[in-house]
């Protein structure tokens, strides 16, 4: 039985993230493994409210060092209320995004610098890193079109030229974490992306899938 992982979904906007979360909550189910999902920023009360200050395109003003500081902030509170607990009683954790959003988005996106990035996350975390990341790679203009946000958020609203140095970012996550990061190309069928998912995390955990 898998018990205990925390598994993290990355991508820029657009990427397809969700769809995938919940097919892998679906074989979750199937297969009988205890789950919690979150989202980042969000999953506690608190949370939720500093989302709403981060993704409130009225806030224009917000200077790109508060802006790390507000999503270590949402992430030191889920990490501390939901996702330490659920990992300590054996659930699996699936985060919609985590520590790496903000190296690929503050650091490489904004130009912050990326080592007081990664002091700030490991403040927020206390350490506690992914055992598997799941990069979903895509062109930033086929991920705008996907989206075609009517009213886009605050981040949305950036351009392509910023999501460019995102997706550029991820790639040296990638190079740097070759093991934990894991980057599928999410320009396929969503059920391709699933099927590919699945057998990798079926891969990484064999021994403990099938020990139970
Ligand atoms: P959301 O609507 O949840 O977007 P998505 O569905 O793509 O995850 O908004 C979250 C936004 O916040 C998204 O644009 C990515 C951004 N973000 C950061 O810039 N840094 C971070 O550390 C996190 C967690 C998210």
């Amino acid at each position: 039985m898998l018990v205990g992982k925390l598994i993290t979904f990355e991508g820029i906007d657009g990427a397809g993230k969700s769809t995938q979360i919940q097919l892998l909550e679906a074989e979750f189910n199937k297969l009988g493994i205890l789950y919690k999902t979150f989202r980042e920023p969000g999953g506690t009360d608190l949370s939720e409210k500093i989302r709403e200050i981060l993704l409130d395109k009225d806030n224009l003003e917000l200077y790109s060092n508060a802006e790390s500081l507000l999503f270590a902030a949402a992430r030191a509170q889920l990490t501390v209320e939901q996702i330490k607990p659920a990992i300590a009683k054996g659930e699996c954790v699936i985060c919609d995004r985590f520590t790496d959003s903000t190296i690929a988005y503050q650091g490489h996106g904004r130009g912050l610098n990326i080592k007081n990035l990664e002091i700030i996350n490991n403040i927020a975390t206390e350490g506690l890193t992914p055992d598997i990341t799941f990069i979903l790679d895509i062109d930033p203009g086929k991920a705008s079109e996907r989206m075609r946000a009517e009213s886009p958020d605050r981040m949305e609203a950036a351009g392509i030229d910023f999501f460019q140095k995102i997706r550029q970012g991820y790639h040296q996550i990638m190079e740097q974490f070759p093991y934990r990061c894991i980057v599928i190309n999410a320009e396929q069928s969503q059920e391709n992306i699933s099927k590919e998912i699945n057998q990798i995390i079926m891969k990484r955990f064999k021994e403990e899938l099938t020990c139970s």
